[in-house]
């Protein structure tokens, strides 16, 4: 089968800043963003520069400082709107202008308080009026997750008619599961007559804890583009993360036949970078990049892992950045851990005097939550 591309588009600095509580300077978004283009990202959606002065001079500071990558700016299917983002990122190598507007009948009528056809010739509007300035150019079919699907075939086809080269399928309220998401790419693709004229992407949130996976079953449904955080940060309960998803294909390529341009060996550091600028801290079993991704505690892991790495890891931690599997030491662990630890820090004990020590641990780590280097000091003497 062939391995096709999947184009990562990263929102960190657009939806991941959304976050409650996060705000970058700057200068801080233009660190973030010499570390996507590093890491091999596609497309850097780098604000929205209608929203704010300070946030326009960060769309602006990207598209003219990074090269290599195409740089995006979100607006509303507004004109002015448009021809703001369309001057934040006129200086970028790879300018593109991502509009659009909602789609479920839920934000039609609360929201937008538009008939499906009115906001359709909006939307239509707003793509031919971005098209002056690029042509590249992104639609968001909002709350699509929600949304009548044959209005949003409609959608799809009358904004690629228009001039759209990427249809963005988002669940922007976290309400669809796999299976549902998956469908929806693939109906879009085989229902709307145009469909081949585009590259669909899923955005997903993750509500209902669904992000990662909606986003894989959008790829098996045909996406080729994935939007994502750095972390999963974004609005409420967080966007996709990116590293799941990079990681996700590229564990299982065997299942997904994609592959993406993404260096894996600078997630861990893109994520520490993250969490340190936006104050936002990764849980410690956070997938792929939390603290204890490669830590095991449990004498059964540990041995196994000692053995042979595979047996407990699917993920060599090498490949997203990390030094080393950890082993930690608690009153789960067994003899062999215990053994490993020490032999790492230079302590090579007779059985007798080991099993002594192996005693002692245990009572010490009776009252403890881990066993630290500076506690097998004083258990040693
Ligand atoms: O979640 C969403 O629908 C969005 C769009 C603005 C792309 O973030
Ligand atoms: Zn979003």
């Amino acid at each position: 089968m062939a391995t096709d591309r999947v184009l990562v588009f990263d929102t960190t600095l657009r939806d991941g800043e959304q976050s409650p509580g996060v705000r970058l300077s700057v200068q801080e978004k233009l660190e973030i963003g010499r570390g996507l283009v590093a890491m091999g990202v596609d497309v850097i959606e780098a604000g929205f520069p209608i929203s704010s002065p300070g946030d326009f001079e960060a769309v602006e500071t990207l598209a003219k400082n990074l090269k290599g990558v195409t740089i995006c700016a979100l607006t509303r299917a507004r004109d002015k709107d448009i021809d703001v983002a369309a001057e934040a990122v006129k200086a970028a190598e790879s300018p593109r202008i991502h509009t659009g507007l909602g789609v479920s009948d839920n934000h039609l009528q609360f929201k937008l308080r538009m008939s499906r056809d009115e906001a359709l010739a909006t939307g239509v509007a707003a793509v031919k009026h971005a098209r002056q300035y690029t042509d590249n150019i992104e639609y968001f079919m909002e709350d699509s997750g929600r949304a009548d699907r044959d209005y949003v075939y409609r959608v799809a086809e009358g904004v690629i008619a228009a001039g759209a080269t990427t249809v963005n399928v988002p669940d922007t309220t976290g309400y669809a599961y796999p299976e549902e998401y998956r469908s929806l790419i693939a109906g879009i693709m085989e229902n709307v007559p145009n469909s081949d004229k585009a590259v669909f992407s899923c955005h997903c949130h993750n509500d209902l804890g669904m992000a990662t996976a909606n986003t894989l079953a959008g790829v098996l449904g045909g996406a080729r583009q994935v939007e994502v955080t750095v972390n999963g940060i974004g609005e409420r309960a967080g966007n996709t993360s990116l590293e799941e998803v990079v990681m996700a294909l590229q564990i299982r390529a065997d299942y997904f036949h994609v592959k993406t341009g993404i260096d894996s060996t600078r997630l861990l550091p893109m994520s520490r970078l993250v969490a340190k600028l936006t104050g936002m801290m990764v849980q410690r079993n956070k997938a792929v990049v939390g603290a204890n991704a490669y830590a095991h505690s449990s004498g059964i892991h540990q041995d196994g892992v000692l053995k042979e790495r595979s047996t407990y890891e699917i993920i060599d931690p090498r490949l997203v950045g990390a030094e080393k599997s950890e082993i930690i030491l608690t009153a789960r662990s067994g003899r062999h851990g215990l053994r490993h630890r020490l032999a790492e820090m230079g302590f090579n004990f007779t059985e007798e005097r080991f099993e002594l020590l192996y005693e002692e641990f245990l009572r010490m780590a009776d009252t403890k939550h881990e066993v630290v280097e500076e506690d097998l000091r004083t258990l040693v003497g």
